[in-house]
């Protein structure tokens, strides 16, 4: 018979602060956390995200003071995401070298040398369709968007990207993007996967923030949130092909995906508390609903717990100031 109460009392453990503080198992400290930012050109002020309160576009003229502002905070990392003024039907300005993805790129890693600055590889934000990447015949083309986006990695990395996350679903990215950062010498820039990567609802705010309107949806390459077993091939075709590291996306829903994933990779794994879920914890707290500061702490601790060693949210600058 194994032992059970009156000998375990489970509250022993819990009487006491300190002793709770010693017996926790999952910590959240700023060295795990990616801060995402908007850039947009052509602006002269920031633009406030409706959808996300507390989130604006940063003008790419004030890049530079921002992302001074930013790391003084206590931010280690960010994801820097380009409002483009230049669209057309492939992404092109994102394959320039003078393009808004080189340019912000390069404006960051100057004015901050020490964050690590990494580049989302995704065409999205530079097509005026607002796909990921080539349409042809109604559909992205998968061989020609990973050809490009392979292209994209290198003008991000030669601008000084620390890192590249593919975020387009196409299959063989990772092992394109590796090839064209090899070719280019670019032989130490990592590779952090978007690898299992659901077509979800919970992106609706980024869409606006990123002005990436899309007429139809993206479930012929992003994933079908039904599926637990099809997350895991990805990621396992993503860690063959060269990913240093594994994103699931959105966060909170997938924590499953997280947690099965942590037991068949030895792959730092990230998370991502998409747009969706910043918006839904910011209108609750602002409704009087939710305690904000709690709930935050409480989810980024899930990620951890779920098996999470990096977590990319919209809250990492409230959580490293306060
Ligand atoms: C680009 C990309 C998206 C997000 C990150 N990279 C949008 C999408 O796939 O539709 C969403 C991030 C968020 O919602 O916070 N492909």
């Amino acid at each position: 018979m194994s032992i059970a109460f009156p000998v375990v009392r489970m509250r022993r453990l819990r009487r006491h602060a300190a002793i709770r503080d010693l017996v926790r198992e999952t910590t959240v400290t700023p060295d795990d956390l990616i801060y995402p930012i908007f850039v947009e050109e052509g602006i002269e002020s920031p633009a406030p995200v409706n959808s996300m309160p507390g989130v604006v576009r940063i003008p790419e003229k004030n890049l530079t003071q921002e992302i001074k502002a930013i790391q003084s905070d206590g931010i280690k990392a960010v994801m820097l995401f380009g409002v483009s003024h230049a669209k057309d039907a492939i992404g092109g300005d994102a394959l320039k070298s003078e393009g808004l993805l080189s340019r912000m790129t390069k404006r960051a890693k100057d004015a901050a040398p020490e964050l690590v600055i990494i580049s989302d590889i995704c065409f999205c934000e530079y097509t005026d369709h607002g796909h990921c990447g080539v349409v042809e015949g109604g559909h992205v083309h998968n061989d020609q968007t990973i050809n490009n986006l392979g292209r994209q990695a290198v003008v991000a990395a030669k601008a000084g990207a620390d890192m590249v996350a593919p975020s387009a679903m196409m299959d063989g990215q990772v092992a394109a993007i590796r090839e064209a950062l090899d070719d280019a010498g670019c032989i130490d820039t990592p590779i952090m996967a978007y690898a299992s990567k659901f077509a979800s609802a919970f992106y609706g705010p980024f869409r606006a923030a990123a002005g990436c309107d899309l007429k139809g949806d993206r479930k012929a390459y992003q994933m079908d949130p039904m599926n637990g077993r099809e997350a895991l091939r990805e990621a396992m075709l993503d860690e063959a092909e060269g990913a240093d590291i594994l994103m699931v996306k959105p966060g909170m829903p997938y924590l499953d995906v997280l947690a099965r994933l942590r037991d068949i990779t030895l792959l730092p794994l990230a998370a991502y508390q998409v747009s969706g879920e910043y918006a839904m914890i910011k209108f609750a707290a602002q409704a009087g609903a939710l305690d904000e500061k709690r709930i935050v702490q409480e989810t980024l601790g899930a990620f951890k717990r779920a098996g999470a060693d990096l977590i990319l949210t919209y809250f990492a600058r409230d959580v490293v100031r306060s």
